[in-house]
């Protein structure tokens, strides 16, 4: 039930300074940090992370977004991880994203905008979508030695 999953804070997270948010939502459940760095992705390392989607019409501008600046790439264990930062992600498109998420609390991007526009969903945040996808995006992003194991204080303190 101790998952891990991969957590990407986006370009326009991090140039709209939300890393601190994001973190905090993410922390707050009780989720732990096991992993986290800053990176700056060329082509060839996003049509790897993205290589579900290469073929896809929106391919082009998403390659554009996440090559563009900057990224904060975090890897969180808990309980369901990967269903539970889902849920505290929200929905991919920002439009229609749940009040209370932080997709939908933090952008408000629509297909039809981006469609018409040829650019990417700003949507803040990249999380993996099933176990399987988390240990392959893991693998890809992080090496043994940047996953760090220790006890939080409620691990330490209260079991
Ligand atoms: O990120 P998520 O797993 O929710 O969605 P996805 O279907 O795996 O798509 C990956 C990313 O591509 C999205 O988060 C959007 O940033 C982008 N995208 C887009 O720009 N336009 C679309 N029509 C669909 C996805
Ligand atoms: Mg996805």
């Amino acid at each position: 039930m101790i998952e891990q999953t991969l957590v990407l804070i986006k370009p326009d997270g991090v140039e709209r300074a939300l890393v601190g948010e994001v973190l905090t939502r993410l922390e707050r459940v009780g989720l732990k940090i096991v992993g986290m760095k800053m990176v700056l992705v060329d082509k060839n390392f996003a049509r790897r992370h993205y290589a579900a989607h290469v073929e896809k019409g929106f391919y082009k501008g998403l390659e554009k977004f996440i090559t563009s600046g900057p990224i904060v790439a975090i890897v969180l264990e808990g309980l369901h991880a990967v269903e539970q930062v889902r849920k505290i992600v929200g929905g991919t498109e920002p439009r229609t994203a749940l009040p209370g998420t932080i997709r939908g609390d933090y952008a408000h991007h629509s297909y039809e905008y981006t469609d018409k526009k040829g650019i990417a969903i700003k949507n803040l945040v990249h999380a993996s979508g099933s176990k399987k996808e988390a240990e392959e995006e893991i693998t890809l992003w992080f090496s043994e030695k940047e996953i760090h194991s220790y006890q939080t204080v409620h691990e330490k303190h209260t079991f």
